[in-house]
């Protein structure tokens, strides 16, 4: 099969995705970052409690009104709910398309800066693709990391690569049938104000656009999710979230094709609560060619892991559902800040790892 057997399909579960209203729940932390969940609620990171916590997440009663897709890690995909229906069951009931995390993980970029790395798991992809859109799955995940951290990143080697990565990735998982998310992440770190972030981001964003041209990948059946246009999480100076949403909107409208299906941002450290605000100040400037929206893992889940806290159910239910209401709230430009239940804690974490 190529991606031309799937072209009707894979646009059209690329505008399900990106239907208004609606965003990404982004659970397909690795095993290792889920054990580091885990730790900080004191529960074991065994599969049963894994399950259990996603198990959780993808029952919450009307979590399908608010979230188009699932991002799930592998194991997921192919596990069952500890009442021996399968996950991808679970969230099919509730409207919601299992999607995938493709990637191997980051590696280090020979001959670019020390901290800079490339993204690995090109090798086999379109097999992989293959056995994944048969276990159920219909979009993929790819995240690319780019790091500005002092004036001198990232090199062009760095954008480059995993500009090309990126290009690689969506063409071969189109061939498989699944939709791919192209996450060209750029890191908080550092002390860099928000103009610089802002052009690093606009080249970095055209670069994978122009990698997309040359690899042939159909547009219509993508979606982008980048990181939202902020300063340094050092920086000296403040910024509103009118402020983030006007450079950000900007960027993505420099650099951005309209042809794009949709862009969710990723959450990157932010508080839930300021997840939610910056993006429902973007969605306040409407007038995008593409639907605004999110794909967040830890501003979606951070306050339903501590109300789970390994066993209670209603407690998790009732967070995540929260901010999924108020995401999709702020995905329409309707979300009053304050109006459901969040925390203000920051998650950045300097080095972070997925
Ligand atoms: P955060 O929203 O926690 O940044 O995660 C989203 C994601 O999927 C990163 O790859």
């Amino acid at each position: 099969m190529a991606m031309t057997d799937y072209k009707e399909e894979l646009v059209e579960t690329a505008q399900k995705l990106a239907t208004n209203g609606k965003g990404i729940l982004a659970v397909d932390e690795s095993t290792p970052t889920c054990g580091k969940r885990l730790a900080s609620i004191d529960v074991e990171n065994t599969e049963e409690n894994r399950q259990a916590y996603r198990g959780m997440l993808f029952t919450s009663p009307g979590l399908g009104k608010y979230i188009s897709g699932a991002i799930l890690f592998e194991e997921t995909l192919f596990q069952n709910h500890a009442d021996g229906e399968k996950m991808v069951e679970k969230l099919a009931q509730q409207g919601i398309i299992p999607g995938i995390k493709v990637d191997q993980g980051l590696k280090p970029l020979a001959g670019a800066l020390a901290h800079e790395t490339y993204c690995s798991g090109l090798d086999g992809l379109t097999g992989r693709a293959a056995e994944y859109y048969g276990a159920g799955a219909r979009f993929a995940k790819w995240r690319a990391v780019l790091q500005i951290a002092n004036e001198n990143g990232p090199t062009e080697l760095a954008i480059q690569e995993n500009a090309w990565g990126l290009a690689r990735y969506a063409r071969s998982v189109q061939d498989a049938g699944l939709v791919p998310i192209i996450e060209p992440e750029i890191l908080m770190d550092g002390d860099h104000d928000i103009d610089k972030t802002a052009e690093v981001q606009e080249k970095v964003v055209k670069a994978v656009y122009r990698a997309c041209e040359v690899n042939r990948v159909l547009l219509e059946g993508t979606l982008l999710k980048p990181s939202m246009t902020v300063p340094g999480a050092e920086c000296k100076t403040e910024v509103t979230p009118k402020t983030v949403a006007e450079y950000t909107i900007q960027t993505m409208l420099r650099s951005v094709p309209a042809s794009v299906a949709g862009i969710v941002f990723l959450s990157g450290g932010l508080s839930e609560e300021a997840a939610s605000v910056y993006l429902n100040e973007m969605n306040l400037i409407g007038n995008t060619p593409w639907n605004v929206s999110f794909s967040y893992g830890r501003a979606l889940q951070h306050s339903a892991l501590r109300g789970w806290a390994g066993s209670n159910v209603d407690e998790g239910q009732k967070f995540v559902l929260a901010r999924a209401q108020a995401n999709s709230e702020a995905s329409k430009g309707e979300y009053v800040p304050g109006s459901q239940v969040s925390s203000d804690e920051k998650l950045f974490v300097a080095g972070y790892t997925y």
